[in-house]
Parts: structure tokens; sequence; C-alpha cells
């Protein structure tokens, strides 16, 4: 588990266009990957090196948000998205941030199960929040994980 740089711009854009449904541009990707953003990036590699997956922060202590979190497709259900977390949980404990939002579209099963295994609840529900891109919007669950 490593910190993300600009060099990593295009296995992340490429991550996020082939796993999410409505993926972060290259325009919103590169300022976060070259530090000139608040938001944070961190990415698991496997052993041949390959990036296998990224997540997006920002610390704001004692709060923070999970912004995004995407595993490539090969890379599924194979704990890479539980490893991140872990990174991410870490962070937050040295960083005093006692407290951690997310939103996530309501019909993401995978992702829900992720973040209620590392201790997010439900805390809210906006309605129509996601765009769909076959047209529709979805709602976002609002979660939260209290204590370090
Ligand atoms: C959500 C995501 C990051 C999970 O990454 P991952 O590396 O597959 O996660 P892990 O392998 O650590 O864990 C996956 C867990 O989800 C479970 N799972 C898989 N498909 C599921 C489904 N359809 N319904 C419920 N749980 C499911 C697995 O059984 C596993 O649980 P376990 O550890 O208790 O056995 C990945 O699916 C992804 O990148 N999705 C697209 C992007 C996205 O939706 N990001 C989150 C919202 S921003």
């Amino acid at each position: 588990m490593s910190p993300l740089g600009a060099e990593h711009l295009e296995q992340v854009a490429g991550i996020e266009e082939r796993g999410q449904l409505t993926p972060m541009s290259r325009g919103l990707l590169a300022p976060i990957l070259a530090g000139d953003s608040r938001s944070r990036i961190i990415g698991a590699f496997d052993g041949a090196g390959t990036l296998a997956g990224f997540l997006i922060y920002s610390l704001l202590p004692p709060e923070s948000e999970l912004e995004d979190l995407c595993v490539d497709l090969p890379f599924r259900n194979l704990g890479v998205g539980s490893s991140l977390m872990g990174a991410y949980c870490a962070i937050l404990e040295e960083a005093g941030c006692s407290c951690s939002h997310l939103e996530v579209r309501i019909s993401n099963a995978p992702a829900l199960h992720l973040y209620r295994k590392w201790g997010y609840g439900d805390v809210g529900r906006r309605r129509d929040y996601y765009r769909l891109p076959w047209g529709g919007r979805e709602d976002a669950l609002l979660m939260t994980r209290s204590g370090a």
C-alpha cells in the first residue's frame, strides 16, 4: 500500500473507467495525483507491480471522507478492497480522525458489504443523488464510521 503520484494517472483513470458507472475524469484525478488537492490517494499493487486498486480520501480531523474506492475487475473479491480499507483506517487513526463519512449507491451491494464490514453504519439517504448511465437516477446511502 503506498501513496500514488502523477505517473499513475493512466492506470488510475483506466481502473476508474472500467469500474465505475460514472467515472471521475482525468481532469479531476490529475490534481489529486499531483498533490495539488485536499484529496489524497493510496494504491494497492500486485506482486508484479500492477496497480490493483486505489482509495481517495480527505482528512479534516476529527472528520474525514472516503471519496472513492475502486478495484480493477481482475482483482475483485481477492481482498484488495479490504486491504485498502485497512490502510485507510490506519491513516485515520494516525491523523486523529474519529469520524469518517462516505456516500454510496444504494444498489452497490459489494461496496455496502465491505463498508459495513469495516464498521460503517447507515446515517441517511439522499434521494436521486446519483445519475445512472442508462438514464434515471438512484439514491445515495450516507454512511459513517465512528471511533478510531
Ligand atoms: C466495492 C469494491 C471496491 C470491493 O473491492 P474488492 O477488492 O472486491 O473487495 P474485497 O475482495 O476485499 O471484499 C469483497 C466483499 O464483498 C463481497 N461481495 C462481493 N459481491 C457481493 C455482492 N453482490 N453482494 C454482497 N457482497 C458481495 C465478497 O464476498 C467480499 O466479502 P467478504 O470479505 O466478507 O467475503 C469493488 O467491487 C469495486 O471496485 N467496485 C466498483 C467501484 C465501486 O463501486 N466502489 C465503491 C463505491 S465508491
